[in-house]
């Protein structure tokens, strides 16, 4: 019998079954509510075989190379099985079109493949990396940015981004640091919910949106000693107070699928861990989308000791409520036969399947399978001008300004500058570590294509100095003479981008190579000269030599495709650095971890005593981190004042209001990040010395002054007190200000 009969009297099947179908029959799927596919999903499970719903829990990866994606022939033939349900890391209307045909026309049933790749901070277009982006606080771009990654990724194939990365990172040994929102839980949990609505949009069936995917669940930057993929232990009050929220964020705005971590936790493996993804994500949480496994995790059940093979890894997996398996080619091996021997019951399996069936419905592909494969969209939309222009914007919003010591920055344009350094000209290691589809050959703008917008050539002097890495010192002489003959000096130092990012922990956070020793020797043989060095880095660098050596220094990240003229915009004071620091920087690597948000000991450093004996410091450093969490300067100034409560008296259903008088007195107009902190300051366990509970980014042409105000609920002050969550009487302190840097001066008292 020809294919075609078979189709035909398979689409007569589901139309007869789908229209006899009584919706009334029960969901098989705990999900919380019905969808308006239900119907079309249960008939089609009706027809599918157990080979077959087993083939849609089955990913694998496309190996994409720069000429095609080297899909194997044993993935093109599991596919023709029916034993395929997504592919990964193949991209392009003609690399997916392909496959997807093969899924569609040759497969008894043509249900069609979910393509997932990782767009984490830009698809082509590539924008700073999170980390960076997180840095500028601003939550409209954030979203914005994520939404023309989306319109980018889609119009080449793509349905699915394994992103946003929502794990907390307090570690900057950790090379994944890079790729998150930093270390405090409540801009994570806000960046969080921009990334999800930017890349879902408000409706998945249109063809620019994409599903997103919270990863990677859960604790995974909590890895010991910032090792990736090693050990995680940590209190339930620490996992539900830090790490859990913003992942909870995200389910709260929609995400449709989540990616388990690769470490384990408390002694459990994440991927085979009931407690996290059937107790909270599926019970607590009613999360009805989809759970993936990173690359290969249901294999790593075995050497992390907790399966005896890779068919109990399986079966582990499953049970734990892991729905798609990445690359471990476990689901297609053994699932069969595990339902087969009573080992897995077959309702997990429809379970799983249902899901996955239920996303690829919202994305409209039974409707269209095709709907993502348009070549003339495909052309018209990569690289739009508009694009480039939003990571310019971006690549400025995410700059940081450690340091500004007399004015050395805004750059003066009738002096003439020596830029000088590994990453002056670079256009490869700019747009960072997962940088997708993004370009690194030639299209992104480095340092100095930026500033020779704004300076003739004649103005500039370039000196390479040294390499990122290595032990060469030749250049330093080339270097020393161009900064003799410059007005001021432009040090672009930092990291390779594959220095950050998976598998790329470093256990010295200082520059690498000899950029250090460059540095030292521009500083002596120009000792009046001002020194900017501009950061080009995918963690927190231990800073401390370079902070008494440049009279400025700017944090720029991977600033990505347009890096060169976002920077430089910020460099000559088209826009005045706005950026905030997620992240603690700290002064040796030995303070680690250090973070904004800790606790207070029983013996704190008293503030009028810093030497005391028997307090919680150290005797060869001081506590205080080099730059704190929420630190930016600008160039012009913003002064506090007036802060007022709408009552220092709250009870447990009234809403606080904080307001604050902030004015620019400096000569630049500007963005200010206002932050509101609290301190619980007794609780039936302890809290952190600070918490972010709010912030405004708040436009002020110079001169200009606002009011800005703030809303505090009880709900905002519940904690989980490794009982229960909980919001306490007492006393809190309360402050607004432009960083974590500050003592508190304003209580409240909850009742
Ligand atoms: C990697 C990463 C994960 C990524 C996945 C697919 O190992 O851990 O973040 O999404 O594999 O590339």
């Amino acid at each position: 019998m020809s294919k075609t009969l078979t189709k035909f009297s398979i689409f007569l099947i589901i139309i007869i079954v789908f229209s006899c179908h009584s919706n009334t029959e029960k969901n098989p799927t705990k999900l919380s509510e019905p969808t308006p596919y239900d119907v079309k999903v249960d008939s089609l499970m009706g027809l599918m075989t157990l080979r077959e719903k087993i083939g849609q829990t089955i990913m694998y990866s496309g190996g994409w190379t720069v000429t095609g994606p080297t899909v194997s022939s044993n993935n093109k033939k599991y596919i023709k099985e029916g034993n395929v349900g997504a592919m990964l890391n193949v991209y392009s209307v003609k690399g997916t079109r392909d496959l997807q045909k093969m899924a569609v026309e040759e497969t008894r049933l043509g249900i069609p493949l979910l393509f997932g790749y990782d767009v984490i901070h830009g698809f082509r277009t590539i924008f700073p990396i999170n980390l960076g982006l997180a840095a500028s606080w601003d939550l409209e771009d954030i979203e914005k940015g994520s939404r023309i990654a989306a319109e980018e990724a889609s119009a080449e194939g793509i349905h699915w981004t394994f992103a946003p990365m929502v794990d907390i990172g307090r570690d900057p040994r950790w090379g994944r640091i890079s790729e998150g929102a930093g270390e405090d839980v409540y801009l994570g949990s806000e960046i969080a919910k921009a990334y999800v609505k930017g890349f879902q949009g408000d409706d998945l069936s249109k063809h620019n949106t994409i599903l997103a995917c919270a990863k990677h669940f859960v604790g995974y930057g909590a890895a010991q000693a910032g090792r990736d993929y090693h050990t995680v232990n940590m209190g339930e009050d620490e996992l539900r107070n830090v790490y859990l929220p913003p992942f909870e964020a995200a389910v709260d705005v929609g995400v449709e699928t989540f990616m388990t971590a690769f470490n384990e936790l408390n002694g459990v493996p994440a991927t085979g861990n009931k407690f996290i993804f059937r107790d909270i994500l599926r019970d607590e949480w009613d999360f009805n989308g989809f759970v993936v496994t990173d690359y290969t995790a249901i294999n790593e059940l075995v050497p992390h000791g907790f399966a005896k093979d890779e068919k109990e890894a399986t079966k582990l997996a499953i049970d734990a409520g892991i729905d798609m398996d990445m690359m471990s080619d476990a689901n297609r091996l053994y699932l069969e036969a595990l339902v087969n021997e009573g080992k897995v019951d077959i309702a997990l399996i429809d379970d799983a399947c249902r899901r996955i069936l239920l996303t690829k419905y919202k994305l409209g592909l039974f409707d269209d399978p095709y709907r993502y494969c348009n070549e003339q969209r495909e052309k018209e939309v990569i690289y739009k001008p508009e694009f480039l222009e939003a990571a310019r914007k971006s690549a400025a919003m995410s700059s940081v300004l450690l340091k500004n010591d007399d004015k050395a920055l805004p750059l003066d344009k009738n002096q003439t500058i020596a830029l000088i350094g590994p990453l002056v000209k670079d256009k490869e290691n700019i747009i960072g570590n997962w940088a997708a589809a993004g370009d690194r050959k030639g299209k992104a703008i480095s340092v100095y294509q930026g500033v020779q917008e704004y300076l003739n050539k004649a103005k500039v002097i370039y000196a390479k100095g040294c390499e990122i890495e290595g032990d060469d010192d030749s250049g330093f002489q080339s270097a020393i003479k161009a900064a003799r003959h410059a007005d001021k000096v432009l040090m672009v130092v930092g990291e390779d981008y594959d220095m950050s990012g998976e598998a790329a922990s470093r256990t010295n956070i200082k520059l690498p190579g000899r950029q250090t020793d460059l540095i030292k020797a521009i500083r002596k043989a120009v000792p009046n000269k001002k020194i900017v060095l501009i950061l080009m880095n995918g963690r927190p660098l231990d800073l401390s030599e370079e902070v008494t050596l440049a009279d400025a220094i700017l944090e720029t990240w991977f600033p990505g495709t347009s890096g060169g003229h976002g920077v430089a915009d910020v460099l000559f004071g088209s826009y005045n650095p706005s950026g905030k620091l997620p992240v603690t920087f700290p002064r040796t690597l030995g303070q680690v971890p250090i973070y904004y948000n800790m606790k207070n000991t029983g013996r704190p450093i008293p503030p009028n005593n810093p030497k005391e004996d028997y307090k919680s410091n150290y005797i060869d450093i001081q506590n205080t981190p080099l730059f704190s969490f929420g630190h930016g300067l600008s160039y012009t100034n913003y002064d506090y004042s007036d802060f007022k409560l709408s009552t220092t008296t709250m009870g447990f259903s009234d809403t606080l209001t904080a307001s604050i008088s902030i004015t620019n007195t400096g000569d630049y107009d500007g963005y200010e990040v206002v932050q509101l902190y609290v301190h619980d300051k007794v609780g039936s366990i302890t809290r952190p010395v600070k918490e972010l509970k709010g912030f405004k980014k708040v436009f002020l042409k110079k001169g200009e002054s606002q009011t800005l105000s703030f809303n505090l609920t009880a709900e905002d002050l519940k904690y989980y007190n490794n009982e229960i969550f909980t919001v306490e009487p007492g006393e809190f302190e309360i402050a607004i200000k432009g960083s974590s840097e500050f003592d508190f001066e304003h209580t409240f008292t909850l009742e």
